[in-house]
């Protein structure tokens, strides 16, 4: 059977990782989260006292910058690596959430990371979540979707699943700090994260996590019997 690219964006704590994660297994693709990525050259700049706004931070910071992901065998997931270290927990801390957008505002670091992500799905049978991918990592993405959900829904699923991670976090900190994403996110001017014309809308407030995936396989399958 042939194999297409599937394309999930939209906003911050919306649920867009794991219903991409939970529809790349019902179909056997490849789940890319493109958001790790951010966050794990985020950690290395924060880690090695790089700014997003100094030209030769940047230039220094993406010359040893190296992004991978490698099954856990423990969890059955692909866990986000920098320069060889597991990184998977740390770049979910609110310290590198508080600060991602910032680094992914600048040109040279997109750049670097849609061409490791448009390699990674270059095989099809891919799918991946992030705020660009519909409309410049697969602009001819054979399925885009462009998931919501309003923003007390996000914030308490962002606050369970910190929760369930051992971090205690205030209900309206995480609010501010989705808002806060949402708005440098849309407002950007590289690759603002926007919904393309060719994009179907799932609004997944009053969906249950099954009902969203359900619905997006069935548009996979749909696309699929169509090649
Ligand atoms: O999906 P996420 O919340 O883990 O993404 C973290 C940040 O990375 C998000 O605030 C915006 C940025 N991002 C992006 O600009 N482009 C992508 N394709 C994915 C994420």
């Amino acid at each position: 059977m042939g194999k297409i690219v599937i394309a999930i964006d939209g906003y911050s704590g919306c649920g867009k990782s794991s219903t991409a994660k939970a529809v790349a297994k019902e179909l056997g693709y490849t789940y890319i989260d493109s958001g790790a990525m951010y966050r794990a050259a985020t950690l290395h700049f924060l880690n090695n006292y790089l700014t997003a706004t100094n030209p030769k931070d940047i230039q220094k910071g993406l010359k040893d910058l190296e992004i991978s992901f490698q099954l856990n065998p423990d969890t059955g997931q692909q866990d986000t690596y920098l320069n060889g270290l597991n990184v998977e927990q740390e770049i979910r801390s609110m310290r590198v959430s508080e600060r991602v957008s910032d680094f992914a505002k600048v040109k040279e670091i997109r750049e670097e990371l849609v061409a490791q992500q448009q390699r990674l799905g270059k095989e099809k049978g891919v799918v991946m979540d992030g705020r660009d991918i519909g409309s410049v990592v697969f602009p001819d993405a054979e399925l885009k979707v462009f998931m919501t959900a309003d923003l007390d829904t996000r914030a308490f699923r962002r606050q369970k699943e910190l929760f369930e991670r051992g971090e205690i976090v205030d209900l309206e900190d995480i609010k501010a700090n989705l808002g806060e994403r949402d708005r440098i996110d849309s407002s950007r001017k590289e690759s603002p994260l926007l919904k393309v014309e060719d994009a179907v809308e799932v609004d997944t407030s009053n969906l249950s996590f099954a009902e969203q995936v359900a619905q997006i396989v069935g548009l996979a399958k749909q696309r699929i019997n169509q090649l």
